[in-house]
């Protein structure tokens, strides 16, 4: 049977951009071994899982619509996993299927490496209240900020800052002209900007000098909140490096070896966007 097989797994699964990410990293580190594309629809959730031992799959990273489907196929979750109510890759650790969220060391990774010191920050605001919410809200919890979740439906914005518990508050869109003033970090977590959405519209002046902007989409790489933060003389994050460092984690749990996240790949990734 083929050794060192992993693979992304969601529905449809076409757009993923792992596997350009995960091939890169396999050819340049010299492993012989594969990272496939599976189209598993939610109704062959249960078989692929009940066959999962047998198939020999190393681990793999899981996406939509399965991230909270697959819990109960697993042995243990990890906390981040837990508190996202997500799990994103999947590995084993001496026998047992582990699930885990690598989503808010993706998020994490990137801004310590386009925007060193970001952390010295203590408020944040965050646009959103989905799935990449979850991701940046873990992460910068951990990172000792307080989160000021801003979301259109001020309800699913409630649910999560109770979820999260202290250092989270809930907002509804009027009050990010004030909030905005006093933060050190605004992040968009909304699909507002990717393509083919509408763009986010919001009045940036309000932001301190030094503030950071960050955009968790990818596509377009700099979308008009960017450009708008890069014309105002903030610093700011695309959400690209978010993709390239949450893979690192993953290819390291299969295959342990930590890749590098280097400026080929990044180019790679960008000429296909
Ligand atoms: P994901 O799980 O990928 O993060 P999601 O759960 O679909 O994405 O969340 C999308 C986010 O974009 C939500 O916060 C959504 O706001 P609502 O909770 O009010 O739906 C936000 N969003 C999408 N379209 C929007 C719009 N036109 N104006 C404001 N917010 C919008």
């Amino acid at each position: 049977m083929a050794q060192n097989r992993a693979f992304v797994m969601g529905h449809p699964i076409a757009h993923s951009r792992s596997p350009m990410l995960h091939g890169y990293w396999l050819k340049r580190c010299g492993i012989e071994g594969s990272y496939e594309r599976l189209d598993v629809p939610p109704q062959d959730i249960d078989s692929f899982f009940s066959g999962f031992r047998e198939a020999g799959w190393i681990g793999g990273n899981i996406t939509v619509p399965h991230k909270t489907a697959v819990i109960p196929h697993l042995d243990h979750i990890d906390d981040a996993a837990r508190k996202m109510g997500a799990v994103n890759t999947i590995w084993w650790e001496d026998g047992v299927l582990v699930g885990g969220n690598t989503d808010a060391i993706g998020f994490l990774g990137n801004i310590d490496e386009l925007a060193p010191g970001w952390d010295k920050g203590k408020r944040a605001v965050i646009l959103g209240a989905g799935g990449a919410t979850r991701a940046a809200t873990y992460g910068l919890l951990s990172r000792g900020l307080t989160v000021a979740l801003c979301n259109r439906t001020v309800s699913k914005a409630e649910a999560l800052a109770s979820h999260f518990g202290a250092g989270v508050s809930a907002h509804g869109m009027n009050a990010l002209p004030e909030l905005i003033a006093e933060c050190d970090l605004l992040v968009n977590t909304t699909s507002l900007g990717m393509i083919g959405q509408p763009p986010l519209d919001i009045d940036l002046s309000p932001l301190k000098k030094d503030a950071i902007v960050y955009d968790v989409i990818y596509v377009p790489l700099e979308t008009e909140l960017i450009k708008a933060a890069k014309a105002r003389g903030h610093r700011s994050v695309d959400g690209l490096g978010m993709l390239l460092h949450q893979g690192v984690v993953g290819f390291n749990r299969w295959f342990r070896i930590k890749p590098e996240v280097t400026g080929e790949l990044r180019q790679i990734l960008i000429d296909d966007i």
